[in-house]
């Protein structure tokens, strides 16, 4: 057999049709290797093929990849309001224990599902395969996944008494979902019922060259596909079956979170009681937020933009609004998005059930290694060739009626894991779930039984597990560990 180069014109014997649909959008480099593929490989590229919105593209490429489309800001942008963590402070004092009980009543009639978003590439990390498989406990290094189902264990324990389950559900994408359902076999369910965890793969966008908007080939017979953002969940929810699966379970209140928090409160009364009850709510979507530390800070801002709660993104924030300030010096718009959220199925329903619903794409500059359809060779781009199209789930706020946001502590529940090194990393994440312990440890009366620095910061490593304590209360209860060495690593 002599080797040449593969052209498009070895697409000859490619199906008519599907040769016409994709010149007629100029995309037909993607059959270039269409005549050497055996006929499982032509099967699997045809059906990723079918699974586009091949129509849509060409107006994709054309607001996204050709032109880098600015926000809509809207015109009348207001900070979010906002419920203190500090329930008995600020501007509008709330009855936190009121709150939690009615949230509590919740979970106790089987009315709440944990739901995370677990189908993210993970790029930052660089970790081989999902990211809930990472090490996140502090001191013993539990997976992520586990982390999050000792959080399930623990509230099905205190809050629904051995009653009804907590169903978790884990969005997975199609990159990582045999590996995911596979790890949590592995680790049988982590003592969760198997019955009560379902997995369900999230949507695929193609991944497109920056420079000319062609669909990238990953292998001569694959797209180079990417997730469709965490956004993609309040479709794959839906079409995955997992909210008739809630439906017939009786769940009402989804509570969403992503892999990458260990210290998350996976599943938060006092903010199920507020999300469901609170006259500001219409019970269809609520946040978290956490007060930013800085301007400069990069996350994304609650704030209320012609009346609705939305999310704008730290660079489409105008400087002028970044940086004002309250008569106290204090940030204006200093609620940081942590992506913790309580969705109400309902809400979900509507979204899917009303007609077309789509959340705006967000354009990601992306290194795509792929396959090049002039020569067959593999390229590992130096530097990034690829625009990878994602929706996020934030851009479903301003869709609910009312929609209501709660602060809460940074140390006590934001400690995410995105990149190797520097901030949000492995480190900083120990360090954080650290300081939390010693903190509870503090309220618990058993400050001095924690090391510190000069700097009076923690000389030692300490992680809770939510089945010993979730809170200090409970640390309390559960009996105190007695004086901890420097440089020690405990896990309570
Ligand atoms: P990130 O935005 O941090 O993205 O996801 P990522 O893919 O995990 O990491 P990078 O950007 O490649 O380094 C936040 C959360 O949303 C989930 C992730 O799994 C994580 O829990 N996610 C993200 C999805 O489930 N699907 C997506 O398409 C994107």
């Amino acid at each position: 057999m002599t080797h040449h180069a593969p052209t498009v014109a070895a697409s000859g014997g490619a199906p008519t049709d599907l040769l016409r649909r994709l010149s007629a959008i100029g995309q037909e480099h993607v059959l270039a290797f269409w005549a050497e593929l055996g006929d499982s490989e032509r099967r699997s590229l045809q059906h990723q093929i079918d699974s586009l919105d091949l129509d849509g593209l060409p107006r994709l490429i054309e607001q996204y990849v050709r032109n880098k489309p600015r926000a809509d800001l809207g015109s009348d942008i207001q900070p979010a309001l906002c419920y203190s963590a500090d329930h008995a402070r600020g501007t509008r004092p709330w009855d936190r224990a009121r709150y939690a009980d009615q949230g509590r009543a919740l979970i106790a009639a089987g009315k709440v599902a944990a739901f995370t978003v677990a189908g993210g590439q993970g790029s930052r990390l660089g970790f081989e395969g999902p990211k809930g498989c990472y090490p996140g406990g502090a001191v013993t290094d539990k997976p992520l996944f586990q982390c999050l189902a000792e959080w399930i264990l623990a509230a099905r324990r205190r809050w629904a008494h051995g009653g009804p389950a907590i169903p978790w559900y884990i969005m997975t994408s199609p990159i990582n979902h045999e590996p995911t359902v596979a790890f949590f076999r592995q680790h049988r369910f982590f003592g969760l019922n198997e019955r009560d965890v379902m997995f369900f793969p999230q949507g695929v966008m193609p991944s497109l060259d920056m420079a000319t908007g062609r669909v990238l080939l990953d292998q001569k017979h694959a797209l180079a596909l990417n997730p469709d953002g965490h956004g993609g969940s309040l479709r794959a929810l839906f079409t995955s079956g997992a909210i008739d699966d809630m439906r017939r379970r009786g769940v009402e209140q989804i509570s969403y979170t992503q892999i990458d928090n260990p210290l998350v409160r996976v599943i938060d009364p006092a903010f199920l009681g507020l999300h469901a009850f609170a006259p500001d709510s219409s019970g269809e979507m609520s946040s978290k937020m956490v007060t930013k530390a800085h301007a400069g800070e990069k996350v994304g801002v609650l704030c209320r933009v012609n009346g609705r709660t939305t999310v704008i993104e730290y660079s489409d924030m105008p400087e002028a609004l970044n940086n004002a300030t309250n008569p106290d010096g204090s940030l204006r718009f200093n609620a940081g998005s942590i992506a913790i959220h309580v969705i109400s199925v309902a809400f979900v329903r509507r979204l899917n059930e009303g007609g077309r619903f789509n959340l705006p794409y967000h354009r990601a500059e992306k290194k795509v290694p792929f396959t090049d359809p002039a020569t067959g060779r593999r390229v590992e781009p130096a530097s990034n060739n690829a625009v990878k199209l994602e929706t996020f789930v934030f851009d479903a706020l301003p869709l609910a009626e009312r929609s209501i946001v709660l602060e809460t502590d940074r140390t006590d529940e934001f400690a995410p894991i995105k990149n190797a090194s520097g901030p949000d990393s492995p480190e900083t994440c120990r360090r954080l779930q650290t300081l939390r312990a010693a903190r509870w440890l503090e309220a618990a009366g058993a400050g001095d039984r924690v090391p510190r620095t000069d700097a009076g910061e923690p000389d030692c490593t300490i992680e809770i597990s939510p089945l010993t304590a979730m809170d200090a209360a409970e640390l309390q209860a559960a009996g105190l560990p007695g004086p901890i060495a420097r440089g020690a690593r405990v896990a309570l």
